[in-house]
């Protein structure tokens, strides 16, 4: 088992496949992506290799993350090759959901269990000044058919932005009345590369919060393993709320969850400053040595992210590490 000296246990992979992304969303990647790094990403056998090794030592759940990873062309090689390591429960995908809709009966045959989409405004117009791009029908249009399809889990996650989408919940409202997915608001986050608009942009979620508790949602109480996020549902609404507060109190005191970069480094935080290169594990099935690596670095973790204190550690921006 993967345990830190705080005692917290580590169960929940995510990663990372490729930093590249094809979206421009304007809090992560405005100029787009460093064209140099995709010859770096992880192949095929050395996913399988660090999936083998986290499994072993207790991991239950990964999330396939990037970038964008359906700009790997082998994604559905990567979830069948997750999904087929023992011990492997259950396989997630994190994607800004341009494939969803062509591309979602592969990756659920291949095994694809859940899958979250990121979608910062339902609004065609407002989408493309966040995203700069024009295909949030289409990617509504996937998030609708992987509801039908019955994939064990759909959630849409959305950056709270206060000159973008800030007025938009009662249209996000409106969305889950009849929909049975999961939405997520998520507090923006400073990066190393995003201060001034953090500092224009960042909204609490707790204005949110108060929005729904004043309009008869009701807090679902959640198992202690069951991720950051505080839950809302409502008798007249097929979809839940969620709301991911990271500038909260206690935020990170279930931590459940490692990152593992393209490049095969593991990420002990989402804002740390230093990140274990384990790629030299990755050469052949040494499972074992990995596992005695991977152990020996986890106590180096920190107890808090410490983003309160404005310390990004060297996080440009979370296409390097998937969110
Ligand atoms: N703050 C909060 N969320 C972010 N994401 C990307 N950058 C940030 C940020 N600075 C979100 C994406 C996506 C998820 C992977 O992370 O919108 O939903
Ligand atoms: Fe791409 Fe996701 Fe960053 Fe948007 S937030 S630019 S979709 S990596």
């Amino acid at each position: 088992m993967l345990i830190d000296k705080y005692s917290r246990r580590f169960n929940y992979l995510r990663l990372s496949i490729t930093e590249s992304c094809n979206f421009r969303c304007n809090y992560c990647l405005p100029n787009g992506p460093d064209c140099t790094t995709r010859k770096h990403e992880l192949t095929l056998p050395e996913i399988r290799r660090v999936v083998t090794a986290f499994a072993m030592a207790g991991t239950k759940k990964v999330r396939i993350t990037g970038g964008e990873p359906s700009l790997r062309k082998d994604l559905t090689e990567i979830i069948r090759t997750c999904k087929s390591v023992p011990g492997i429960e259950q396989v997630a995908l994190t994607t800004n959901g341009y494939r969803l809709e062509r591309d979602l009966d592969e990756w659920m045959e291949a095994g694809l269990d859940a899958v979250n989409v990121s979608a910062d405004s339902l609004n065609e117009g407002t989408f493309q000044m966040i995203t700069g791009d024009s295909r949030l029908p289409s990617i509504l249009r996937g998030i609708d058919k992987a509801v039908e399809r019955g994939l064990k889990s759909v959630k849409i996650n959305a950056v709270l932005l206060r000159d973008y989408n800030a007025s938009e919940l009662p249209e996000f409202l409106e969305y889950l009345r009849d929909r049975n997915v999961a939405l997520r608001f998520i507090e923006l986050m400073q990066t190393g590369d995003n201060r001034a608009y953090y500092k224009r942009n960042h909204v609490s979620g707790q204005s949110v919060k108060e929005h729904l508790l004043d309009n008869g949602w009701q807090q679902t109480i959640r198992p202690i393993t069951a991720g950051p996020a505080q839950e809302f549902s409502h008798p007249d609404y097929a979809g839940r709320m969620g709301l991911i507060m990271p500038y909260s109190k206690d935020f990170c005191d279930d931590c459940n969850r490692l990152r593992v970069s393209s490049r095969g480094q593991l990420f002990m935080c989402l804002f740390a400053e230093q990140h274990n290169d384990f790629r030299s594990y990755l050469q052949a099935d040494n499972p074992e040595a990995l596992i005695e690596h991977l152990q020996q670095v986890l106590q180096g973790k920190a107890e808090s992210h410490y983003l309160h204190e404005e310390f990004t550690g060297s996080t440009r921006h979370l296409a390097m590490i998937g969110g």
